[in-house]
């Protein structure tokens, strides 16, 4: 595999593969000194036209952790806003020959567009509407570490499914993985046709009590040209996940950033049963994982052992 561009490229082997190399780092991320010589010498380019918080500094943490230079690029500040375009941004930033090239774009396909135009791996940290497909490693990975395994969990996606490429990476990941999945929300924001990719809809909560796992959406505002809803007060009255409707044994996740107090409430965020942390630290881990497998191949060990430090005990959690 040369690039990861989108979550429906990989089989649940492959998927597998690069979870258990997440699993081999978990066990860097212990030691007192957080760094191995794997890509020593080697350059990583961050390439952000979007705003990122999580993203991109686990993909930072990740490359710096594996030894790599790394390059961040942000669109603003940058010459784009002289109108230098997407093709001759990625043709300047390779003459710095990088081995991976991590991109986030507001249009869908940029990635794909991007991997035309370089020898270096290209890895989609987001290409507007369509797929986000790191995330959706890392929130299996987060889900495989509570479970033990997400074969036959129910998993519920809930909220602006329209403007999600987190929700179409997920639905995609969590299906190859032997989930059943149902998005729910209000019409307006399900896309049409979204059963086609194997899962059921749901336009009211009302099953919700079924589900296993509880996967909300931030209402993507920077997305919509027009109004999808009557107003953000009538969307968490009926869409909003609080603790009349999380219930112990269920688990709660959030790609971030949340806007409190419309998908979620405050008190949800906060319990036991979120998993939101979680989920940003299996993003460093799995960024590794992926960066490791694009650029240093498949070999049995990914991690050179360091004999001075006293290996720490697994992270999984009991099934
Ligand atoms: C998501 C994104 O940018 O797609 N954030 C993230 O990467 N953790 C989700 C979002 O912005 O709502």
């Amino acid at each position: 595999m040369s690039n990861l561009l989108s979550i429906a490229d990989l089989s649940r082997k492959e998927i597998e593969r690069f979870l258990d190399r997440a699993e081999s780092f978990a066990e860097v991320s212990g030691r007192e000194i957080k760094k191995v010589p794997t890509l020593r010498g080697r350059r990583v380019l961050n390439l952000f036209y979007e705003a990122s918080t999580r993203t991109r500094s686990s993909f930072e943490l990740a490359a710096k952790t594996l030894s790599a230079e790394v390059i961040n690029f942000a669109a603003s500040g940058s010459s784009v806003e002289k109108g230098e375009s997407l093709k001759d941004t990625v043709q300047t930033m390779s003459a710095y020959d990088p081995a991976a090239i991590v991109i986030r774009h507001p249009h869908a396909g940029a990635a794909a567009l991007v991997a035309g135009w370089t020898s270096a791996a290209v890895i989609n940290a987001g290409d507007g509407k369509r797929e986000h497909p790191t995330q959706a490693l890392l929130d299996v990975y987060t889900l495989r570490r509570r479970l033990g395994a997400l074969d036959g969990a129910k998993i519920w996606i809930v909220g602006d499914v329209m403007h999600s490429r987190v929700a179409r990476s997920n639905i995609i990941a969590f299906q190859a993985m032997g989930a059943e999945v149902t998005v729910c929300g209000p019409p307006t924001l399900i896309p049409r046709g979204v059963e086609a990719l194997g899962c059921s809809v749901a336009y009211s909560l009302d099953g919700v009590s079924d589900a296993d796992v509880i996967y909300s959406l931030r209402m993507q505002n920077e997305r919509m040209t027009e109004s999808y809803i009557p107003s953000l007060r009538e969307y968490a009255r009926c869409f909003q996940i609080d603790g009349r409707r999380l219930t112990p044994r269920q688990i709660l996740m959030h790609p971030g950033p949340v806007n409190r107090g419309v998908e979620l409430s405050a008190e949800v965020i906060d319990s036991p049963q979120a998993v939101i942390t979680e989920q940003v630290k299996a993003g460093v881990v799995v960024r590794m994982a992926v960066l490791y497998e694009l650029l240093a191949g498949s070999g049995p060990s990914a991690i050179t052992p360091d004999p001075s430090q006293p290996s720490v005990a697994s992270e999984r959690q009991p099934a």
